[in-house]
């Protein structure tokens, strides 16, 4: 495997040195695209919020920094993101921030615990996503709000010819399986051809 192809294949679980390049770099580049994905959210004071795939954490601190008196929980498969959330967050490790090893497909939460879900770059890399999705409806609190928020759409081959185990999907296709895991006021909002929030509610 080329070196570029081995450094970007750790977006899909970051692991070791060039793992935790790409969770540094991730924190960066991701930015424009979660503050205006989380604006469009309307997130309120002293939400519990949770954050799946967090990665490196900056979204934890994104998330934080909108919402005062909240409790922001990150889970991620990878051991390193789950170091580095820790990290960027040790200030309030354990307080307002809680990080966790785990997966999307069974998530180690209460039912009806969240008020919003957060996904950001990361349902490309879920194993079954009408599964995934039933999970997140089960910990969000009734009216809670799952937002789905990408940079890559269908048919962009450059990012699934890079990144092994990549599958993208349109935001159409997302909005339809969240309406098909019972999602209510599913909604497509759009930056640029390829950046969608897609953001439903628990019935
Ligand atoms: C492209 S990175 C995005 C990280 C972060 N959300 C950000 O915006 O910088 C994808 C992250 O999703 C995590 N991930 C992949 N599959 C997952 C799963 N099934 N459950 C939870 N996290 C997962 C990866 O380990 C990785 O940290």
């Amino acid at each position: 495997m080329g070196l570029f192809k081995k450094l970007f294949t750790n977006c899909a679980c970051p692991q070791g040195r060039m793992g935790r390049a790409m969770l540094k770099f991730m924190n960066l580049c991701h930015a424009p695209l979660t503050n205006w994905g989380l604006n469009l959210v309307g997130i309120q004071d002293g939400w519990t919020i949770l954050d799946i795939g967090c990665g490196g954490g900056a979204t934890l601190q994104r998330l934080l920094k909108r919402s005062q008196g909240s409790t922001v929980y990150g889970i991620d498969i990878s051991e390193e993101s789950v170091a580095k959330a820790r990290q960027v967050n040790a200030r309030v490790l354990n307080k307002q921030v809680f990080v966790c090893q785990g997966s999307a497909e069974q998530l180690p939460y209460d039912d009806e615990t969240f008020d919003l879900v957060t996904a950001v770059e990361t349902v490309y890399f879920w194993p079954h996503l009408p599964a995934c999705f039933q999970e997140v409806r089960r910990v969000l609190k009734q009216g809670g709000k799952f937002a789905i928020l990408i940079e890559v759409v269908e048919g962009d081959s450059m990012w699934t010819n890079v990144v092994e185990g990549m599958k993208v999907y349109s935001p159409e296709e997302l909005q339809a399986l969240l309406n098909e895991a019972g999602f209510i006021h599913t909604e497509i909002h759009r930056m640029k051809p390829s950046n969608a929030t897609i953001i439903g509610v628990k019935a």
